[in-house]
């Protein structure tokens, strides 16, 4: 079996941590335990981009439970678990491409090794292995029936390519459903962003002023959190009804400028570049600690820090020191990537369960379906968003009331008023 990971001695700890994981996955389990009654992804070749954790580790067994030949690399270059990886490859038999730390030439190369593959389902999170099959890979193209995006900024980059005619197969938007976007996003992103902030940096959140830039489902979850643990909160947003909500919800919002000389700690989740610049870092108060949880590392204008810099070191693992010619230091977090699985171990297993349930179930969908669908960007059905809700619910002892048969009669009809 070919594979490239950092090293496979550490399989022991990655099975005793995957179990782990594993028993705060309920949904993905049922899915799992289908699967390998029915084989409903036989002899299917997925290739999978996706952070190699303990989560997907559990996800990609229950691929392979279906029959599906599954490749994974990361698809970040700082957020695999290495011991994971070792044990996919020793436990599991899953080939996979992925060091915590590899370079960019690195990272890609392990792109490029799922891709010999010839998937004909892809799985991404963020899109970078549909950017490079759809720009270096052309000619395998024509063998891919369809694939799956986790990540709102893989959703972007897809509908852009969709609507751009670039698109060569369909995806599902796993991103979109509503037990993957409204759970993932903000109780995830929520916690996982916070403990990797305080892993990193070992700081007392109570009573500081904490800035986070973004009020999407990802940013308010970091907002709440924050405030959870006595934070000061302030909110940067360009989107008026965004900024609106995060007012309401009691936070105080202002341009980052103003924002920039008053914050204590900083966090980025707004998809978007260079979201803190330079003049940003320039004004910002003597040990300001700064980073960013969304998907790619372009929302702190680092190069332009790094050049002005008179000096940089680093201080502890994943917090680097920037001196500023005004004498200022900012600490810069797990190099600019998303915090939450740099320096912590991304979303907790409770809320990968949904997330990584909607992509099996998604993968099985593209699997039986995928053929007739057209090049487009496509939402999961609501009957699998539906189920995976009520499986979460039953795993957690929750039932809840139905309609009785004369309400569900009255919500379907216009005639009756007051
Ligand atoms: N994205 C965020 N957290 C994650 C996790 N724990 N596993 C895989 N992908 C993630």
């Amino acid at each position: 079996m070919n594979y490239h990971i950092k090293d496979a001695v550490l399989a022991d700890t990655g099975v005793l941590r995957t179990e782990w994981a594993n028993q705060s996955m309920p949904v993905l389990n049922r899915v799992r335990e289908r699967f390998e009654r029915e084989k409903p992804l036989a002899g299917v070749r997925v290739g999978a981009c996706l952070h190699v954790t303990t989560e997907t580790a559990s996800l990609m067994r229950t691929l392979k439970s279906g029959g599906a030949e599954i490749n994974l690399c990361a698809s970040n270059p700082l957020s695999t678990q290495d011991d994971v990886a070792a044990c996919l490859v020793k436990e599991y038999d899953i080939p996979v491409f992925a060091i915590k730390g590899e370079d960019t030439t690195t990272y890609y190369q392990h792109i490029h090794s799922v891709l010999d593959n010839h998937p004909i389902i892809t799985m991404d999170d963020g899109a970078d292995l549909v950017a490079t099959l759809h720009s270096q890979r052309t000619d395998l193209l024509k063998g891919v029936i369809g694939g799956t995006e986790e990540t709102t900024t893989g959703i972007i980059r897809l509908r852009s390519m969709a609507e751009k005619g670039a698109l060569k197969y369909p995806i599902i938007a796993v991103n979109d459903a509503n037990t993957k976007h409204l759970f993932d996003n903000r109780y995830g992103t929520g916690q996982s962003t916070i403990d990797g902030i305080i892993r990193a940096t070992n700081r007392l959140l109570a009573g500081s002023t904490f800035v986070v830039c973004g009020y999407g489902m990802c940013g308010r979850g970091v907002a709440m959190r924050a405030r959870g643990m006595g934070a000061n909160v302030i909110v940067t947003e360009v989107k008026p009804i965004l900024a609106l909500e995060a007012v309401m919800d009691g936070f105080r919002v202002m341009p980052i400028a103003e924002a920039a000389p008053i914050g204590d700690f900083f966090c980025t989740l707004t998809g978007d570049l260079r979201v803190i610049t330079i003049e940003h870092f320039l004004s910002m108060k003597d040990g300001a600690i700064v980073s960013n949880s969304g998907h790619f590392n372009v929302e702190l204008d680092l190069e332009n820090l790094q050049d002005k810099a008179t000096s940089r070191r680093m201080i502890r693992e994943f917090v680097e020191e920037f001196i500023l010619p005004n004498g200022r230091r900012i600490y810069v977090l797990g190099e600019g990537r998303l915090i939450n699985l740099a320096a912590a171990e991304g979303h907790p297993s409770s809320v990968m369960d949904m997330s990584f349930a909607n992509q099996a179930l998604a993968v099985e969908y593209i699997a039986k379906k995928g053929q007739s669908f057209d090049k487009k960007v496509y939402p999961i059905p609501p009957e699998i968003d539906e189920e995976i809700a009520q499986l979460k619910l039953a795993s957690m002892g929750i039932s809840i009331d139905t309609l009785t048969e004369e309400q569900e009669k009255y919500i379907r009809s216009w005639e009756m008023g007051t």
